[in-house]
């Protein structure tokens, strides 16, 4: 019986030490302060640092009523050296009304995956150190950015979703997006960017949303959109861009939304889009468009929405 007692003893003790020794696992102190530095840039009070940023405490994590509408969520992954260890991974503050600049800081959370900050006050440029993180979504929709997009963004390799829409980002595009490896979705509606879409995006085969509405492009829109066989979104509405719309864009056959509109130009013929059997929204407004709206547009069942406008005549049946 002692020695049952004895041995269950010891065991307790011996568990206790592994426990220690191991401990839950931590985030470093050097991300620690970086995330307080990245509080001052933003205009972030409400961290509580007494608290463990990875602790989910309501001060890091915190869910709208609406689960679309996630207002702050600090995500850490505490899977490394064998789960002793945690680094940050992802960023969410969404419609907190930060009133500062974008942390230049960032660059600390050397694991970090995602930031989005979505719909605050946030001024100034979009800092090209950025470009040292392992970052696959940028989301800064909705802010009061100014400047041109950094061309060191294009370093991000493993980069699939950039959204700046609703901002006054201005200039030309940087050629060096085209090698953007692995990009998705390209969103830019409503900045005030000029130029040309460069040739190198004739490389951006991955891209599957590309929305550039609002803005003062200029030129055509490129015949190498062909190449994008994996769009699903192609949004151009009031870009700047002139037409006509190239017959390439038939190639585009995983399309179910395409919405293009305000073409300055010459008059042009409809689009062949027969082959789009995945079309759910087509706006086609103001593109200049003459003579007879395809016939074989009636193949396409799955097409829901339909608007166009300023063509010259309908086809009698
Ligand atoms: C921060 O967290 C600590 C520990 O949970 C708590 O005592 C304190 O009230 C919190 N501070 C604020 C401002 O919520
Ligand atoms: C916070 O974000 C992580 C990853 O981005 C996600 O897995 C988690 O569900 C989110 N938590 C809340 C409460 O939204
Ligand atoms: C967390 O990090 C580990 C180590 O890098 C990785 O294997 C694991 O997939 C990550 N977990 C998540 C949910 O990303
Ligand atoms: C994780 O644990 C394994 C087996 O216990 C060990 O071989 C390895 O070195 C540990 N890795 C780290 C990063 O601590
Ligand atoms: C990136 O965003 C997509 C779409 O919102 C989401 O499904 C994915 O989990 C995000 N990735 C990371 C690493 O946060
Ligand atoms: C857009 O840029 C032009 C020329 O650079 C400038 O005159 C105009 O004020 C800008 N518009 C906005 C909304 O920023
Ligand atoms: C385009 O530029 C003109 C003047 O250069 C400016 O008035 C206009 O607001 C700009 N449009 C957009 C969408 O930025
Ligand atoms: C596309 O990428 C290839 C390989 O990196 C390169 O040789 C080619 O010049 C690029 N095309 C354009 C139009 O930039
Ligand atoms: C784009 O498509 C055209 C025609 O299919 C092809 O000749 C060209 O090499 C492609 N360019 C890229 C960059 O994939
Ligand atoms: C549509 O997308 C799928 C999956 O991304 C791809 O395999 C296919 O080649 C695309 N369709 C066309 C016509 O390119
Ligand atoms: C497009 O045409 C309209 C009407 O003719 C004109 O007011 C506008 O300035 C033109 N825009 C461009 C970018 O050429």
């Amino acid at each position: 019986m002692l020695f049952h007692h004895l041995l269950f003893l010891s065991l307790v003790s011996a568990f206790c030490l592994i426990t220690l020794a191991s401990g839950a696992p931590v985030l470093p102190e050097s991300e620690v302060e970086a995330l307080k530095e990245i509080a001052k840039r933003l205009g972030k009070r409400d961290w509580n640092f007494s608290v463990d940023p990875c602790s989910k405490e309501e001060s890091w994590v915190a869910v709208a009523a609406n689960p679309e509408d996630i207002l702050k969520n600090v995500t850490c992954n505490c899977s490394f050296s064998n789960g002793t260890v945690c680094h940050v991974v992802s960023i969410i503050l969404k419609s907190e009304s930060l009133p500062g600049t974008l942390p230049p800081e960032l660059t600390r959370l050397s694991f970090l995956q995602q930031i989005d900050l979505t719909r605050n006050y946030l001024s100034g440029g979009i800092p090209p150190e950025w470009s040292s993180l392992p970052l696959i979504n940028i989301t800064l929709l909705g802010n009061r950015l100014t400047g041109t997009i950094p061309k060191d963004l294009a370093k991000i390799t493993t980069l699939k979703s950039l959204v700046l829409e609703f901002n006054q980002l201005s200039g030309d595009l940087p050629p060096e997006l085209g090698n953007l490896p692995s990009i998705e979705r390209l969103l830019l509606t409503s900045n005030n960017f000029t130029g040309e879409l460069p040739e190198t995006f004739a490389n951006l085969t991955t891209l599957k949303e590309f929305r550039i509405g609002d803005n003062n492009f200029t030129g055509q829109i490129p015949n190498f959109i062909q190449n994008w066989t994996d769009l699903t979104k192609l949004f151009i509405q009031g870009s700047g861009l002139e037409g006509p719309i190239p017959s390439a864009i038939s190639a585009l056959e995983n399309l179910t939304e395409l919405r293009i509109s305000d073409l300055n130009g010459s008059d042009a013929r409809f689009p062949p889009l027969s082959k789009m059997t995945k079309l759910k929204t087509l706006i086609l407004r103001s593109c200049n468009l003459i003579g007879d709206i395809p016939l074989d547009l009636g193949k396409i069942t799955t097409l829901k929405t339909l608007l166009v406008y300023s063509v010259f005549s309908f086809p009698s049946v």
